[in-house]
C-alpha cells in the first residue's frame, strides 16, 4: 500500500467559461475530488488540478453575443460561476489554472517556441470542417446529415448542429510522424486508456492513420499568439492541453514552482469525459514526445450524463445546476449519488425520484439511521460513555472480517478508478452492521442485568457498532467529508485518535482503536428528511 512518499496527481479537463457549470461538469469534478480526497486519506502527497479553458472562438462567439470583450466575459464567468461552484461540491483543488493567466500563456510560447525550433511545426493550408462547439476538425465521415432546419447541412455528431467550413493559411504540428510511437506506447502501457471501451476506441482511431494537425488560427485574435508569427494564434486545445504541465511550472502569482513540477510530474490520472478522449489520448501524448516530457499513467474516460438519450450540453442549453440538486439534498448526498448511481465509464441519468429513493434508502435510512442509533444506545445504556466490550463471538468477528474486506476491496476499486464499486464496497460494511444491531438485538440484552454493565454483552455489541462506524468516517470522509465529520464527532474520536484527515485508509478497519469511557454524543441526523415537496 502506498505511504507518504507516494505523489499522486489528477486533473479534471478545464472547462470552457461560455456558460456556467451544468451537473455533467460537476461529474467530472466531484470523481475528481472523491479520487484525489481517498489518496490525501491514504496519506500519500496530493495535487489535484482543476480550471478554465477561456480562449477559442466558442467563448469569443459568446461574450460578442453579450457585448463584452472575451476577457471580461471570462472573469465574470469565472468568478460568478466556476470558482464559487467548488464551493458548493465541497472540492477541495490545490490550484485553478486559467488558461488567460501569465504563467499558462507565458509557458505555452516557451513550449510551441521549441517545437518549432526543433522542426516539428510547418507552414501549409488546411480546408475542412470545424465545429466550435468541439473547436475540434471534423473528419468529414464523422458528419451527420441535417434535417429540419439544419436540411442540407453537415453536422457535428456531439453538438447536432452544423460545422463550419475552414479554409486558411496555417501553422502544422507534424503528428503523423509519433503515430509509430504512439501505438508502441499504447501497447506497453495497457493502462494508458480506461476504461478498455476507450482504449478500443482511440487504438482504432490511431491505426488509421494519423494526419498533421492545424495548430493556429488567423481570421480571429483571441488566443495565444505564436512566438514567431504574431499574425496567428495558437489552436485553443493545443493552448488548452498544455494547463497540466504550466500549473506546475509557476504558481498562480507566477512564482515558479520547479520542486511542484518535479514532485507531480507526470500526472497520474487525466480525468476527462468521453467526449474529449481523442484529443487526450492521442494529441496529448503525441506533443510530449514531441517536447521530450514524460508522459501521464492514465487518461481514464468517464460516460455522460444524458437528457433524453443525448449529452447534456452547455451549447444545447439542457444543462441542470448542482445547486438546484444541492440544496435540496446537500453537497454529501450529491457526491454519493453520482458516484455510486452510475457505473463510472458508463453513461448514466439523472432523476429526483432516483435522487430522493436512494437518498432515504442508503443514507438516512442505512448509514444515518445506523449512527444516530448506536449514539441513543450509548446514551441511555451507558450515559453517553462508550464501555468496555467483553468477549467477542463470531458474530463480531464476522463485522470484522467485513470491515477489513471492504478497506482491501474499496482500496483496489480507486486504484481502478471505479468509485461506484468503492462505495459498494464501503456499503457492505453499513448492511452488515444495520443486520447486526437487527440480529443482536441489543434492546432486549439490554433488559438482562448480568448482561448490561461493563463488559457485558451489550456493552460488547455497542462497541463493534462503534468500531464499525469509526471505519466507516474514515472510509466514508472522502466521498461525504460534511456527515463523515459528524459522526467523527458524534464517536468523540478526535481527542483521543486525532483529526478524521489524519485516519489511514490502511488502519481503518483495525478494531479496538476507539477508549472506553469516550464520550458519545447525540448529534443532529447525519442525513434530516427532505421534504417530499422539494424534490416534486
Ligand atoms: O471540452 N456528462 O470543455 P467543456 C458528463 N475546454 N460529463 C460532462 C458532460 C456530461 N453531459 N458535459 C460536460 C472542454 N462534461 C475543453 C476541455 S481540457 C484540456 C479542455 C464534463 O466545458 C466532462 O468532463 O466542454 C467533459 O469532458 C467536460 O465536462 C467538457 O467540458
Ligand atoms: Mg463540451
Amino acid at each position: 500500500m502506498a505511504d507518504a512518499h507516494t505523489s499522486f496527481y489528477l486533473t479534471t479537463p478545464i472547462y470552457y467559461v461560455n456558460d456556467a457549470p451544468h451537473i455533467g461538469h460537476a461529474y467530472t469534478t466531484v470523481a475528481a475530488d472523491v479520487i484525489t480526497r481517498w489518496h490525501r486519506q491514504r496519506q500519500e502527497n496530493v495535487w489535484f488540478l482543476t480550471g478554465t479553458d477561456e480562449h477559442g472562438q466558442k467563448v469569443m462567439r459568446t461574450a460578442h453575443d453579450n457585448d463584452v470583450t472575451p476577457q471580461v466575459w471570462a472573469d465574470k464567468l469565472v468568478d460568478q460561476a466556476w470558482e464559487p461552484v467548488l464551493g458548493t461540491l465541497n472540492a477541495t483543488n490545490d490550484d485553478f489554472i486559467r488558461t488567460t493567466q501569465a504563467r499558462h500563456e507565458t509557458a505555452v510560447q516557451e513550449f510551441i517556441a521549441q517545437l518549432h525550433d526543433q522542426g516539428d511545426i510547418y507552414e501549409g493550408a488546411y480546408e475542412g470542417p470545424y465545429c466550435v462547439g468541439c473547436e475540434e476538425y471534423k473528419q468529414p465521415g464523422d458528419l451527420l446529415d441535417g434535417t429540419g432546419e439544419y436540411e442540407g447541412e453537415k453536422l457535428c455528431p456531439i453538438h447536432t448542429r452544423p460545422v463550419e467550413m475552414i479554409s486558411e493559411q496555417n501553422y502544422f504540428f507534424a503528428m503523423s510522424k509519433y503515430q509509430d510511437r504512439l501505438l508502441a506506447f499504447y501497447e506497453e502501457h495497457p493502462e494508458f486508456i480506461q476504461p478498455a471501451s476507450a482504449r478500443n476506441e482511440v487504438l482504432g482511431f490511431v491505426k488509421q492513420g494519423l494526419q498533421d494537425l492545424s495548430i493556429s488560427r488567423s481570421t480571429f485574435d483571441w488566443g495565444i499568439p505564436l512566438p514567431w508569427d504574431k499574425s496567428h494564434v495558437l489552436y485553443v486545445w493545443f493552448d488548452a492541453l498544455l494547463n497540466y504541465v504550466t500549473a506546475l511550472q509557476h504558481d498562480a502569482d507566477g512564482n515558479p514552482t520547479p520542486e511542484r513540477f518535479d514532485e507531480y510530474w507526470p500526472a497520474s490520472v487525466h480525468l476527462v469525459g468521453k467526449d474529449i478522449l481523442r484529443f487526450h489520448a492521442v494529441i496529448w501524448p503525441a506533443m510530449l514526445m514531441a517536447a521530450g516530457l514524460k508522459l501521464p499513467t492514465t487518461i481514464f474516460a468517464h460516460g455522460w450524463l444524458l437528457v433524453g438519450g443525448e449529452k447534456m450540453s452547455k451549447t444545447k442549453l439542457t444543462g441542470i445546476a448542482p445547486s438546484q440538486i444541492i440544496d435540496v439534498f446537500g453537497s454529501d448526498a450529491f457526491r454519493y449519488y453520482f458516484m455510486r448511481a452510475i457505473q463510472f465509464g458508463q453513461d448514466g441519468s439523472f432523476s429526483w425520484e432516483d435522487m430522493s429513493a436512494q437518498y432515504n434508502a442508503a443514507l438516512a435510512n442505512g448509514w444515518g439511521n445506523l449512527a444516530s442509533r448506536l449514539a441513543a444506545m450509548v446514551n441511555k445504556y451507558y450515559g453517553g460513555a462508550l464501555p468496555t466490550a467483553g468477549e467477542l463471538t463470531q458474530a463480531e468477528q464476522h463485522i470484522a472480517d467485513v470491515a477489513a474486506k471492504a478497506v482491501i476491496d474499496a482500496d483496489k476499486a480507486i486504484d481502478a478508478i471505479s468509485p461506484n464499486r468503492a462505495i459498494d464496497a464501503v456499503w457492505t460494511l453499513v448492511d452488515a452492521l444495520n443486520l447486526y444491531i437487527t440480529e443482536q438485538e441489543p434492546w432486549k440484552v439490554a433488559k438482562n442485568e448480568a448482561e448490561a454493565g461493563q463488559g457485558g454483552r451489550l456493552a460488547t455489541i455497542l462497541v463493534t457498532a462503534a468500531e464499525g462506524l469509526r471505519t466507516l468516517a474514515v472510509l466514508l470522509n472522502p466521498v461525504m467529508p460534511q456527515a463523515a465529520a459528524k459522526l467523527w464527532d458524534s464517536l468523540g474520536a478526535e481527542e483521543y485518535l486525532g483529526a478524521l484527515d489524519a485516519q489511514p485508509i490502511e488502519t481503518a478497519a483495525e478494531f479496538g482503536r476507539l477508549k472506553p469511557g469516550t464520550t458519545v454524543t447525540k448529534g443532529e441526523a447525519l442525513f434530516p428528511r427532505v421534504d417530499e415537496a422539494a424534490t416534486a
